[in-house]
């Protein structure tokens, strides 16, 4: 096991990266088996920048075809704090989208809101079909109703990094998700 110098700036884990290994191996085997027969594409839509580690990690262990895409949005605010609007960075810009079974991969779901508005966006836009893939889920926040067809894990009401996920930028490499030292987010 390698260590980053971001490490010592971790408080405990939430998600060990053997953990998140048997988490991918598992939702690739459901995706395969849901998507074997199924007509059309399927496009696993990544969610700017927080999915791409998982997605990365997901689509090796996938064995029916996939084509990828990314869209970038963001609900989400300053640090640890989420809005309630969201916003379109980086469109979906295919000509083919009628003909895809979107698959959107998410590193985590906190309010609802940015899958719950992408869902219903890439339906009225004519995807054959919609649904979507969380590593991490916090139930306990939810602004709105709403729940993710593959989910890797629930995890508890803290503000997690590693494995992706950011704070201000920072430790998206960590091969794993924890939790930072509360000084670490007074700095
Ligand atoms: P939602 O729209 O509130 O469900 O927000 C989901 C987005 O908020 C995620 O894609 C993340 O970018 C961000 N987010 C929510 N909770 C966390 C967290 O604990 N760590 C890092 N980013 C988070
Ligand atoms: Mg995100």
């Amino acid at each position: 096991m390698y260590t980053s110098v971001l490490d010592r700036d971790v408080d405990h884990i939430l998600v060990s990266a053997e953990e998140i290994d048997r988490i991918t191996t598992h939702i690739a085997a459901r995706i395969d088996e849901d998507y074997r027969e199924t007509e059309g594409k399927l496009l696993l839509l990544g969610i700017l920048k927080g999915s791409v580690v998982f997605m990365g990690d997901l689509m090796k262990k996938i064995t029916v075809p996939v084509e990828i895409d990314f869209m970038k949005v963001s609900s989400y605010r300053g640090d640890t704090k989420t809005s309630g609007r969201i916003k379109i960075y980086l469109d979906l810009n295919r000509t083919d989208i009628s003909e895809c079974n979107i698959l959107i991969i998410e590193d985590i779901i906190d309010s609802g809101r940015t899958l719950s508005y992408l869902t219903e966006y890439l339906r009225l836009n004519g995807a054959k079909s919609v649904r979507t893939c969380t590593l991490l889920d916090k139930p306990s926040r939810r602004e709105v109703d709403f729940e993710a067809d593959y989910v890797g894990t629930t995890i508890p009401d803290e503000f997690a990094i590693g494995y992706g996920l950011d704070y201000a930028e920072k430790y998206r490499a960590l091969p794993y998700v924890g939790v930072l030292k509360p000084e670490i987010y007074t700095k």
